[in-house]
């Protein structure tokens, strides 16, 4: 804002002592700018204002066009020769086409003239353009008639727009002068040195000003959603599970899952195999009852029947998914006397896949595991209803599918309105005991278990369609800092929540 405008509203004060009204004081400067201006010269207690609101009145095209060839009811009646003749209806259609009509009506209501016939003809000698004249009272007082003209204006559509302007009553302030200091918003070191400081003047605080936000951290929505699951596992009673191991071996990934050592998922097109270390050198020491299940079998098993390799168990891999995280955590809570468990992980992992608008080579799982006496298939189904109810999901639908380490396993599906279709949201399974004994859980004990992806649910509640703008190095860092916090509503919206998920095809 320039230093001049505030200069020449000091000027103004020193000789007049009071502007009345900036718009007439200073009519080709903008109302923020006068505003501006005046903040800054109160501040310094210069001046004081008062703020005046005003509402003037502006002639649209319609308006302008009758403002200069008069209105449509005038034009036509002067387009009327005097007589009993008149003119024909059809002529005045053809000479002025869609204005015509809204003329004669206007006419006809006035009495300035009638039908007679095919024709019409004037009912008066002289006519008085009203609109004509108020439109041009408008023009003469700068937009501001008295409000009967506006009034009648008013009434017809098109011809002005009101528009509210304000305008400023400026009187000097407590320290008027005509000059203007530069402020200092600091007291410096040389200030004090010097003396200055005495003859400065300083500038005032603003504590109205909304400040700089704070530069402080954001969580990325996976982390946001990640935490809602959290609480979710939680409020069930759930333990996490320690997830800080991203490479692991075949053996705890594959083998201790009962995964033959032949199955695709082990291909190199489908899992990442470190190249350096490429292999661990360690084994835990159940790797034999290991062995022993997938070439023999056992309770109640004949196994896969081949040789099985410490060598391919040795090979480290990036785990390909969180249920190798519940393979170590199982085994563990084998070697503590029985206790039923509840635990979960949710953490990043691997597959080497093809890379598109819905997939990356790395995501994250949400998983879960329960270990109990006497359970079955139908307790797994009651727990996932209860669980993605909890997310505002509701009405599953459960088929049968294979996992190496479950069985009997299920894909989850939950039913779309829209599509009127069931699609799938994830995977579970009641591990085997080919698995679970290997890993030294007794017999009679039962674990059920299932996963889905965090990110699909995170893209649904975030509005984002592909995953590259949510992980990666095209995310957008303001989106991080910008989005909100997540809930995975339980009422509110869950419908809505509930259908986007199922959307987006899983
Ligand atoms: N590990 C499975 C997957 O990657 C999910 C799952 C976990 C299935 C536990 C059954 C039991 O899809």
């Amino acid at each position: 804002m320039s230093e001049d405008l505030k200069l020449s509203i000091l000027n103004k004060l020193a000789a007049d002592s009071l502007i009345p009204d900036t718009k007439t004081a200073f009519a080709n400067v903008s109302s923020e700018t006068i505003l501006g201006a005046l903040k800054s010269l109160e501040s310094q207690e210069k001046v004081t204002y008062e703020t005046i609101t005003s509402e003037v009145s502006s002639i649209e095209p319609e308006g302008l066009d009758q403002l200069k060839n008069g209105s449509y009811e005038a034009r036509i009646f002067n387009a009327i020769p005097a007589g009993e003749q008149g003119i024909s209806i059809a002529e005045l259609n053809a000479k002025f086409g869609k204005m015509a009509n809204l003329g004669m009506g206007k006419g006809f209501q006035n009495k300035w003239i009638k039908k007679s016939g095919a024709n019409v003809v004037r009912l008066v000698d002289s006519i008085v353009d009203q609109i004509k004249a108020d439109l041009q009272t408008v023009e003469a007082t700068g937009g501001n008639p008295d409000v009967e003209v506006i009034k009648s204006l008013k009434k017809r559509a098109g011809l002005i727009k009101q528009s509210k302007t304000l305008s400023y009553k400026v009187s000097k302030g407590a320290n008027f002068s005509t000059e203007l200091k530069k402020q200092a918003t600091d007291l410096t070191v040389e200030m004090l040195q010097s003396g200055a400081w005495k003859s400065s003047e300083f500038k005032k605080f603003n504590f109205d000003s909304l400040g700089i936000n704070p530069n402080g951290g954001h969580l990325h929505p996976l982390m946001k959603v990640r935490e809602e699951f959290r609480q979710i596992f939680f409020e069930m009673g759930f333990e996490e599970m320690p997830t800080n191991n991203f490479v692991d071996s075949s053996f705890w990934n594959f083998d201790a899952l009962f995964v033959p050592q032949q199955h695709a998922a082990r291909d190199l097109q489908d899992t990442f195999y470190l190249i350096n270390p490429a292999t661990t050198d360690e084994l835990p020491d159940f790797w034999e009852t290991v062995k022993d299940v997938h070439e023999k079998g056992g309770y109640g098993s004949i196994g896969y029947r081949y040789t099985w390799s410490t060598e391919e168990a040795k090979r480290l891999v990036l785990r390909t998914h969180t249920t190798a995280v519940s393979s170590h955590v199982l085994h563990k809570l084998a070697q503590e006397p029985y206790r039923p468990a509840k635990f979960f992980s949710i953490d990043r992992v691997y597959r080497n896949e093809e890379v598109d608008a819905t997939h990356l080579a790395e995501f994250h799982q949400v998983e879960g595991v329960i270990a109990d006496k006497n359970m079955s298939l139908g307790s797994l189904i009651a727990f996932l209803d209860i669980f993605f109810k909890k997310m505002g999901i509701t009405n599953l639908r459960f088929k049968p599918t294979y996992n190496p380490y479950t069985e009997p396993s299920m894909e989850i599906f939950s039913w779309h309105d829209g599509f009127k279709k069931w699609v799938e949201i994830g995977n579970s399974g009641m591990f085997r005991p080919e698995m679970l004994r290997s890993l030294g859980l007794e017999e009679g004990v039962q674990v059920a278990g299932f996963g889905l992806s965090l990110e699909r649910p995170t893209m649904i509640k975030y509005g984002v369609d592909n995953i590259r703008a949510l992980v990666g190095h095209k995310v957008d860092l303001g989106m991080v800092q910008t989005n909100p916090a997540c809930r995975l509503d339980k009422k509110m919206g869950k419908e809505v929540f509930q259908n986007k998920m199922i959307e987006s095809g899983n």
